[in-house]
C-alpha cells in the first residue's frame, strides 16, 4: 500500500459525496474512488446481513481499483457492515463514519448532557451511536429517533421547498427529541438539511454533520500511516451499481465538480 493510491469511499447512493466533497476540499492532494450502491437503494430499511453482502462486494471492488483505504460512507452500512468491510479489506486501513463523530464529541463537547441522534431505521435499532457515546460520556442521556423518509428525499433532491421543511420538522417535532443541547445527522444525506435543521431550533442547538468531522479525521489517520498523497497525479472515479438519471442534477448539490458516473455490474454473480 502506497500513498499515491486512491481513497476508496462508497454509500448507498450519492449521500456519501457529502463526505467525498469535503474531503477533497481539505485533501487535494488526494484520488477517490466512489461507488454508490443504488440498486439497493436505501440501505437503511434494509437487513444487516443484505447489507453486510452488498458491503463486501463493493469492498472487493474497491481492493481491484487498488484503494488504500476504504471509508464506509454511510451510517447504515458503517452500523452493519463494519468489520465485514475489514475483514475483506484486512490489508488496507478502513474507516467508518461513526467513530469519528463520537471523537469529535469526546474531544470537544464533553459537556454535553443531552444529544439528539437521527438516522435511517438500520443505523437507530443499532444503537451504534447510542451505545459507544455511553461509554465515551457515562453522564450522556441519547435521544435517538429515525427518520426513514430523509435519505430517500434527499436522494431525490427534494430540499430546500416547503415539503422538504414540512417533513423535517414533522420529525424534529416529535417528544423524544425534545431538550437536546446538540443534534447528530447520523446519516451522509443530511448534510443537504443542515442548515432547515438549524433554523428549527433557531440556531440554539448543535447541529453535528458527517463531513465536517471527517475530514480532520481521515488526514491524521493517512499522516500517521504515511499515506498522505503530495501529488495529484491520478482522475477520481464515481462508479454506480445501477444508473438513475437523476444523477446528474442531484450530484450538483452533494458535490461541487463536475464529473461522470459510470455503471459497473459488480453483483451478477450473487
Ligand atoms: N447515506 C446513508 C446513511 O448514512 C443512508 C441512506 C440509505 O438509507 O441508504 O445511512
Amino acid at each position: 500500500v502506497n500513498a499515491q493510491q486512491p481513497i476508496g469511499i462508497f454509500d448507498s447512493g450519492i449521500g456519501g459525496l457529502t463526505v467525498a466533497n469535503t474531503l477533497l476540499e481539505q485533501l487535494p492532494n488526494e484520488n477517490i474512488v466512489y461507488f454508490a450502491d443504488y440498486l439497493h437503494f436505501p440501505y437503511g430499511d434494509k437487513s444487516a446481513e443484505s447489507i453486510q453482502h452488498y458491503s463486501s462486494r463493493i469492498a472487493e471492488f474497491l481492493l481491484e481499483q487498488n484503494c488504500k483505504c476504504i471509508i464506509i460512507a454511510c451510517n447504515s452500512a458503517s452500523s452493519a457492515a463494519y468489520e465485514t468491510v475489514q475483514a475483506v479489506a484486512s490489508d488496507v486501513l478502513v474507516v467508518n463514519v461513526i467513530d469519528p463523530v463520537i471523537y469529535h464529541i469526546q474531544n470537544h463537547l464533553l459537556h454535553l448532557q443531552d444529544i439528539g441522534i437521527i438516522g435511517t431505521r438500520r443505523t437507530i435499532e443499532s444503537q451504534a451511536h447510542k451505545k459507544s457515546l455511553e461509554v465515551a460520556l457515562p453522564k450522556i442521556k441519547v435521544h435517538d429517533l429515525a427518520t426513514p423518509l430523509l435519505a430517500p428525499m434527499i436522494e431525490e433532491g427534494i430540499v430546500d421547498d416547503h415539503i422538504s421543511k414540512a417533513i423535517i420538522n414533522r420529525y424534529l417535532k416529535d417528544s423524544q427529541l425534545e431538550e437536546i443541547e446538540a443534534i447528530v445527522l447520523a446519516c451522509t444525506h443530511y448534510p443537504l438539511i443542515k442548515a432547515d435543521v438549524e433554523d428549527f431550533y433557531n440556531n440554539k442547538v448543535n447541529v453535528i454533520d458527517i463531513p465536517s468531522v471527517m475530514a480532520a479525521y481521515i488526514r491524521h489517520l493517512l499522516e500517521k500511516n504515511n499515506l498522505l498523497n503530495s501529488g495529484n497525479e491520478g482522475k477520481d472515479h464515481f462508479y454506480a451499481s445501477k444508473w438513475n438519471n437523476t444523477f446528474p442534477e442531484t450530484s450538483k448539490l452533494f458535490f461541487n465538480k463536475e464529473f461522470e458516473w459510470e455503471e459497473v455490474d459488480i453483483f451478477s454473480k450473487d
